[in-house]
């Protein structure tokens, strides 16, 4: 038996690990997004400055939801702010 490692598609931040990717495009973590929040960023702006997640181009093909990182960004931002 054969076993893959597949990107994990999430819906809801709080069940994924610190090591888990929030940005696919620029492979930002959790842990990392969570770190400038609690550095002082609370909007997704500041969270582009600080760590360059939501700033790729190849959301489609990379992130495993299909789309932008900036709604799991967000609701970091809700939890941790
Ligand atoms: S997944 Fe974050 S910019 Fe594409």
């Amino acid at each position: 038996m054969q076993f893959f490692t597949q990107p994990k598609r999430y819906d809801d931040v709080t069940t994924l690990s610190n090591e888990d990717l929030i940005c696919y495009c620029v492979e930002v973590d959790k842990k990392s997004i969570v770190e400038a929040i609690k550095k002082g960023a609370s909007t997704l702006k500041a969270i582009k400055e600080a760590t360059a997640a939501c700033t790729g181009n190849e959301c489609a093909r990379k992130n495993p939801n299909k789309r932008c990182c900036s709604k799991e960004i967000k609701q970091l931002i809700e939890l941790y702010a």
